[in-house]
């Protein structure tokens, strides 16, 4: 898949939520036995955001919800359908949505969660977009929000590193001129790698129990070297054809909005594409890898901050745990 037909894609609002504890890489020194130049080096990371106490999955979903409404002049009322991307709901039942579609007061909308590894935000894009152009949906909020830090081994250094808190969030509406268009987009699994990012106990498949809880299942495990290799192998000729899809060149893109999973990850693949990194929106330096919520959350920034211009082309890309992966080609 990859055209969008039927009634055209816009994006008419964009939002973030950012949660109100900054953690410097100093602060992690003095979490696990790291140093600055150590998570530098490796991730290009140099801080991240954790939610305080009083901060949820669903509070920074709204704030960055109400955000994409804000920009968009929009109303909770508008609302159809709101769908929270996530890898760390408050709780798993219910999810995420519903809350969000009750705090937010949006009488009119449904709501659900994607379970999508990072790649949910983009997922989400498309199940909305699809709504859209069969008119299904008028306005759909699509909602990646992440407390990964509730999830996170605080003693395991090669993880608890790397992530950070955030939401991000695009309102989804039929394409009028000035909006950005969502013009194709698509989706992969490749569900024999699943088990190198996962959280393995505390539910169905290894219900709590002591043993669980002793071994720390309830935790974030991810094989680092593993999914780098992934990633490198797989996504560059991934991207390559999805362009060749969308009939374009990958040096045709201006902005590559990229999964924020690591800098070296975006570098080996930008030069496999040969494509300057210089056009890749990067915000992993101050949030971390946010995951699903990272590339909406790059969107809005760089809409916000004017280097999103009309009439330019912009890849978003993500791949995460399953492993998911996908692409969708934007036109500003
Ligand atoms: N500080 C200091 N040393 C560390 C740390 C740390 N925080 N973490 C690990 N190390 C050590 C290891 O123990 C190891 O030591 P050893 O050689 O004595 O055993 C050494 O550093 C090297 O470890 P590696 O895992 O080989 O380090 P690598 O260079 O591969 O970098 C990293 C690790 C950053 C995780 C890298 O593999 C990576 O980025 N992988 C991809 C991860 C990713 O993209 N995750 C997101 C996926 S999708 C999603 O977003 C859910």
């Amino acid at each position: 898949m990859a055209a969008i037909n039927g009634r055209p894609v816009g994006i008419r609002g964009v939002g973030i939520g950012i949660p109100s504890v900054m953690r410097t890489n100093a602060d992690m020194e003095k979490i696990v036995d790291t140093t600055n130049e150590w998570i530098v080096e490796r991730s290009g990371i140099c801080s991240r955001y954790a939610v305080a106490d009083d901060e949820s999955n669903a509070s920074l979903a709204v704030a960055a919800g109400l955000h994409a409404l804000r920009d968009a002049g929009a109303e909770p009322d508008d609302l159809d359908m709101i769908m929270v991307g996530t890898n760390s709901p408050d709780t798993v039942v219910p999810g995420v949505g519903p809350r969000v579609q009750y705090l937010m007061g949006a009488s009119k909308a449904g709501g659900m969660d994607i379970q999508a590894g990072c790649t949910g935000g983009l997922y989400g894009m498309a199940m909305a977009g699809g709504g859209i152009a069969s008119e299904i949906w008028n306005n759909v909020l699509v909602i990646g929000s992440e407390v990964v830090s509730r999830l996170l081994d605080w003693k395991d250094r090669s993880t608890c590193v790397l992530f950070g808190d955030g939401a991000g969030a695009l309102l989804l509406s039929p394409w009028q001129p000035g909006m950005m268009r969502l013009t194709d987009i698509d989706l992969r699994a490749d569900g024999e790698f699943c088990d190198l990012i996962s959280i393995p106990g505390g539910l169905a498949a290894e219900p709590a129990s002591e043993l669980t809880l002793r071994d720390r299942r309830h935790f974030v495990k991810m094989n680092g070297r593993e999914v780098f290799k992934f990633v490198n192998r797989k996504i560059p000729p991934y991207l390559e054809n999805f362009c060749s899809s969308c009939g374009i060149t990958g040096q045709e893109v201006d902005w590559w909005i990229f999964h924020q999973a690591n800098i070296r990850i975006l570098e080996g693949v930008f030069r496999r594409l040969n494509v300057p990194i210089e056009r890749a929106i990067i915000n992993l330096d101050r949030f971390g890898n946010t995951s699903a919520a990272s590339i909406l959350m790059c969107l809005q920034e760089a809409r916000a901050d004017g280097r999103i211009k009309s009439g330019q082309k912009i890849i978003m890309t993500s791949f995460g745990a399953g492993m998911t992966y996908g692409a969708a080609l934007i036109e500003s």
